[in-house]
This record gives C-alpha cells, structure tokens and sequence, in this order.
C-alpha cells in the first residue's frame, strides 16, 4: 500500500514556540511521539519508555536528558538511556534501555517529524527567508478530515467563489479560465489563474488577482497571488499533519512582501475566516479517503490541478489518502526504525 512515502515525509507536528523546557506529545500517522529540546536542538522519540512503557511526554528535560516520570531512566537525544537510578551503580546500563529515535527538524517557526529512516528532503520555502518579506504562522487549525482532502480543498480554484464569496471570489466571475499544471523539480505547479477578488486579503480591492498554485509534497501545497502592475505578493503554505485517522492539524505560513510594519492581525484573523469557511465542506466530503481511481467523482477542466494531485499521490503509491496504515507494513517500518 502507500504508507513508506509518507512515514518518509516531514509532518509538522506544532509551532516552534510551542516547544519549550518540558517535552510535549504530538502525534503523527497515528503514531504517539514526544518532542523535546535540548542546547543541542529539538528531538523527537516514540512516546513511550521501554521500561514500563510510560508515556515519556509526562516526563522532564533534566541537564539536556529526557527524564521519564515514572522510574526516571535518562535517555540522550540519540535514545541511549545514559542513567536507570534503581540499577546498583557498578552494573552496566543493558544496551537495549533506548527509546525510538525519529528524525526532528526545526524550520520557518515549526517542528518537523519525520518517523522514517529515509527521510525526504525537508520542503524549501524561499519567501519565508527572504528579505523584504515577513511571514506569519496561522493555526494550528484542528480539522476532523484526512490530509488530502484538506489540501485538496487548499488548492482548488473553483470554490473561492462560492465558499468565500465576497472575500476571495465573486460568484458572478466563476468561471475559472483553462490553466497547465506541469510537474516541474518534484513538484507539481500551474500556470497564473486569475480569480476576481473583491476583496483581496481584507484589503478591499476589487480586481483580477493571479494565483499560482504548487503542490510541493502529498501533504504539503502553497499558492503565491500577484497583481499585474504591481510587485506585491502573497504566498500561503499550508503543511498538514494527519495525526490519526480521525483528525489532522494544518499550519499555514502566510508571507507578504508589502505592508511589513503594519500589525499582522488583521492578516491572522482574514485567514482565520477563511480557515472557518472551509472547515464544514472539508469535514462534510465522504469518503473521507480521498477517491485515487478518477471514475469515482467527477472532474471539470477546471478541476486540472487536484486530477493531477490525485494522479500524482497514485504514482507514489499513496492509494487512498493517507489512512488507514497497512498494519503489516507498518509493523515492518517500526521495526526498521526501531534497529538504529
Ligand atoms: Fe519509564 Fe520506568 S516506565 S522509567
Ligand atoms: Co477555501
């Protein structure tokens, strides 16, 4: 089945500030994972201590170690227990007291998991390191859908009219023009979109804005708007962590080039609008693995960009959405990460 390309990806898992001197639980692909940080960085483990399996999220970062809360074993942040207090010191510490190591990242103000042993690149987001642009971090959204439907909906034009009416679209300019997708350095991209705003970015002004959408990862899509004669624009990149098969988070990184020391709330609470509009759709759609055959809904022209995002999630053998995992699989993947 599909999982291998996913248990291999980056998921963001919380806000970097999020993240202080006590380690947090978070879950990614219905996987329990604790997160800590240390002088040395961030850290991410399989929430649960081999001893006891206590969950070692209830536990603490003592002199850079994570501190199980139950019989206080000390693991540093390659998973070797350095410290058992009930073990007579002249005993040496058993070579299999080590808790599941998973790749961690810190980057654009969010943690990253990555639960695989080959992990894929982490994503590159220019704009947020850009001078001369400023980006803020919008959610986490909690979103009881799986994470394909949730970009899905992110990067389709069509309903912009109709769920944010007034806002990102005018229902009487619906018609969406015909636009390529190309799939250019691993990543799927459109050609410019217009849309007619009426109301661009809470900013009341009415035009043709063009939007240009890029899927960068199964879970990972951004769209950058421009106006014509203007050098303004705008990126969102919305990064979506499913966490079980229940429920997913969505972050999203808003970034602009204009308007840099005017206050960011009314930025945050557009986007929070918007978030909220499209909230009971994305939770309404059966079924909630999104359909991989084609004949299963049906498609316009102008639904190019989501047939080629749910060709390409075919083609990298993620059949159904995301959940639920293959079990057997799955178990063979623990193992492998477990063997470090
Ligand atoms: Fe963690 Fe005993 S369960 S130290
Ligand atoms: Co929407």
């Amino acid at each position: 089945m599909q999982q291998d390309r996913l248990w291999n990806d980056w998921h963001p898992v919380c806000k970097a500030d999020e993240l202080g001197d006590d380690p947090k639980q978070v879950h990614v692909l219905g996987e329990r994972v604790v997160i800590f940080r240390n002088e040395k960085g961030v850290h991410a483990f399989k929430d649960l201590c081999i001893h006891r399996g206590a969950a070692l999220s209830l536990g603490k970062v003592v002199d850079g170690k994570l501190v199980c809360a139950y019989h206080a074993w000390e693991y540093d942040e390659q998973g070797a227990c350095t410290k058992i207090p009930a073990l007579p010191c002249e005993r040496p510490i058993p070579k299999k007291a080590r808790a599941v190591v998973y790749h961690c990242e810190e980057y654009m103000g969010l943690i990253w998991v990555c639960l695989g042993d080959e992990p894929e690149e982490l994503i590159n987001y220019p704009e947020g390191e850009a001078e001369g642009y400023r980006t803020i971090i919008c959610g986490p959204y909690e979103v009881k859908a799986n994470a394909p439907r949730i970009i899905e909906n992110f990067i389709d034009v069509a309903h912009l009219m109709f769920v944010h009416e007034g806002m990102l679209g005018d229902a009487n300019h619906a018609e969406v023009v015909d636009y390529s997708v190309d799939f250019v350095d691993g990543h799927l991209t459109t050609s410019k979109i217009p849309v007619y705003q009426p109301n661009a970015d809470g900013r009341s002004k009415g035009g043709y804005t063009d939007y240009v959408y890029q899927v960068l990862r199964p879970t990972v899509a951004r769209f950058t708007k421009t106006t014509e004669g203007s050098d303004e624009e705008f990126t969102i990149l919305t990064a979506v962590n499913q966490e079980d098969n229940e429920k997913s988070r969505v972050f999203m990184l808003l970034t602009r080039n204009y308007e840099l020391d005017q206050p960011d709330e009314p930025y945050r609470e557009f986007q929070d609008t918007i978030f909220y509009q499209d909230l009971d759709i994305v939770e309404s759609q059966k079924p909630e693995l999104l359909p991989l055959d084609l004949q299963a809904e049906m498609h316009l022209k102008s639904d190019a960009l989501t047939i080629a995002y749910r060709r390409w999630l075919s083609e990298l053998g993620i059949e159904t959405g995301t959940l639920p995992l293959d079990e057997e699989k799955l178990e063979r993947m623990k193992k492998k990460s477990a063997v470090k």
